[in-house]
This record gives C-alpha cells, sequence and structure tokens, in this order.
C-alpha cells in the first residue's frame, strides 16, 4: 500500500486563487513589508518567495533590508515606522536574527494589528491560553493544520506526536493541535525512545530539522505525517549539487503511513499562503 500524497502546492494555489477575489473586493490593496536583517541565502530564498507570492494575488509588498551589523535600536525603528505607516497591514520579521539582537523585543515592537506572522508574545501567550484567541496564528503551523482538514485527517481525541519544539513550527503546532481536542505529545533532543512514542501517533508532524530521520518502521501503518523539514541532501546528480529532503524517510515511509505530504510541495506553499491570508485579514479588519 503507498500513503495517499497531501499536495500542498496545489491547496496553496487554491487558496491564493480565492485571496485574489478577497483582494480586489477590498477597499484599500493589502500592504505586507518584511524586513530582513543580512544576507543568510535561506532568508534571502523566503522573503523573495513572499514577495512573489503576494505579488501573485495583488498584495502591495515593501522590503526593507538591513545589514547585519545593524543595531536593535535602528531595527526597532524601522518596525516603529511600519506600524504607523497606513499602506502597510502586516509586518514580518524574517527570523533568525543575528545574534547581538534580541529577538523577542524587537518582535514585541510589532503591532498586535499587524502581526501577520503571529510571533508576537501576546499572540503566542493567547495561542497558550485555553479560551483565549490570538489576532493572528503563526503560518508554518497554521498550514499543517489547514492540510490536516483539507487531507480529511480527524484530529479531535487522536493521537498527535510533534517532534521539534522551536518557537517557529513546534511549540505553536502543538498549541494548534491541543486547541484542535487532539491528545499532544512534543519529543524533543531529551526525549527517550521516539521511534517508541512515534509509534502512537494518528498524526505525526516532524520539525526537528534533521534530514530523513523518521524511519519507516517508526510508523503506526494508516497514519498521516506532516514533514515541516526543508533540508539539502548531497546529491552528484542534481544541477544544484543537492536536493531538498524532508524530516521523514519519504520513500519508505508512504509505504506504511495513511497519508504524507511530500518535501518539496507540501508544508512550504502553505506557509506562504497563510502568510497571505493573514495579511488580508489584517487589511481588512483594519478597514473595518
Ligand atoms: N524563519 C523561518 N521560518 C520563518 C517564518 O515562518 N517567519 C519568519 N518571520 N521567519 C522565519
Amino acid at each position: 500500500m503507498s500513503a495517499r500524497l497531501i499536495d500542498g502546492k496545489a491547496i496553496a494555489a487554491d487558496i491564493r486563487a480565492d485571496l485574489r477575489e478577497q483582494v480586489q473586493r477590498l477597499p484599500v490593496q493589502p500592504g505586507l513589508a518584511t524586513v530582513l536583517v543580512g544576507t543568510r541565502p535561506d532568508s534571502v530564498t523566503y522573503v523573495n518567495m513572499k514577495h512573489r507570492a503576494c505579488a501573485e494575488v495583488g498584495v502591495r509588498s515593501v522590503r526593507v533590508e538591513l545589514p547585519e551589523s545593524v543595531s536593535e535600536a535602528e531595527l526597532v525603528g524601522r518596525v516603529r515606522e511600519l506600524n504607523t505607516d497606513p499602506q502597510v497591514h502586516g509586518i514580518l520579521v524574517q527570523l533568525p536574527l543575528p545574534p547581538h539582537i534580541d529577538e523577542e523585543r524587537v518582535l514585541a515592537q510589532v503591532s498586535l494589528e499587524k502581526d501577520v506572522d503571529g510571533f508576537h508574545p501576546v499572540n503566542i501567550g493567547r495561542l497558550a491560553m485555553k479560551n483565549r484567541d490570538p489576532l493572528f496564528v503563526p503560518c508554518t503551523p497554521l498550514g499543517c493544520i489547514e492540510l490536516l482538514r483539507h487531507s480529511g485527517t480527524a484530529i479531535a481525541g487522536r493521537q498527535a506526536v510533534v517532534l521539534g519544539r522551536s518557537n517557529i513550527v513546534g511549540l505553536p503546532v502543538a498549541l494548534l493541535l491541543l486547541r484542535e481536542n487532539a491528545t499532544v505529545t512534543v519529543c524533543h533532543s531529551r526525549t527517550r525512545d521516539i521511534a517508541a512514542v512515534v509509534r502512537q501517533a494518528d498524526i505525526l508532524v516532524a520539525a526537528i530539522g534533521k534530514p530523513e530521520y523518521v524511519q519507516a518502521d517508526w510508523l503506526r501503518p494508516g497514519v498521516t505525517v506532516i514533514d515541516v523539514g526543508i533540508n539539502q541532501k548531497p546529491d552528484a546528480s542534481s544541477a544544484r549539487g543537492y536536493r531538498l529532503v524532508g524530516d521523514v524517510d519519504f520513500d519508505a515511509c508512504r509505504r506504511v503511513a495513511g497519508q504524507i505530504t511530500p518535501v518539496p510541495g507540501g508544508t512550504g506553499p502553505m506557509t506562504i499562503a497563510m502568510l497571505l491570508r493573514n495579511t488580508v485579514r489584517a487589511a481588512q479588519r483594519q478597514v473595518q
């Protein structure tokens, strides 16, 4: 048996088409500002992809690029300028920031109403509390839940296992699954016998940043696997010298799983679709 593929690329394309129509009905053009510090190649690529996607759905995008050496005070000043710019409805500070900058202090400066990345400590705090709703939810975790919904995977009452506890993916996706009434276990570097924990999962979210880490014999047959990993694996047959692989050994795991996301073409396009959706919602809220 081979798992059904959860086609994030196609689902994200449908979401973008729907957003395009919503943008046309708005009395203002939604605007997204990205703030990029330094020239990390992965960050530059992600920011470029975000701007391309904005253009496709009719969202205006503004790029702020600052040198690696920028001071925290200057960065905060730029964020505050964007907070008061009426043409900017959403602000995204690309992470990671250089080590001399306190990430939390910068993220806390983003206006709550424009925090389309959902990383403001108040939004994260609300996500973690019962009966409280954040204004925005982080995009990659939101994309994971959307993929589960589109694939028809029931969440309530089921065992979900999350590999990784990062602020960007692991922790917020665990909180979202909990809000959807899953029974959630989070595995991390100090977890004993990860394979035994993974074997309990009806839903597995892998966000651990280790290429092809999850093995087929760790999986319960029929499990739904959401692979958030984007890792480069050396590959002499590719023109780039590498190919992208997830955190799951895809070729082996697809023989055991019920449904699985590919890498690339799974969670990546969904992250960007969720960013656009958050930006359009920010604009809708700000014009009301
Ligand atoms: N770095 C890696 N993923 C993300 C993300 O979703 N948002 C931001 N701002 N930075 C990231």
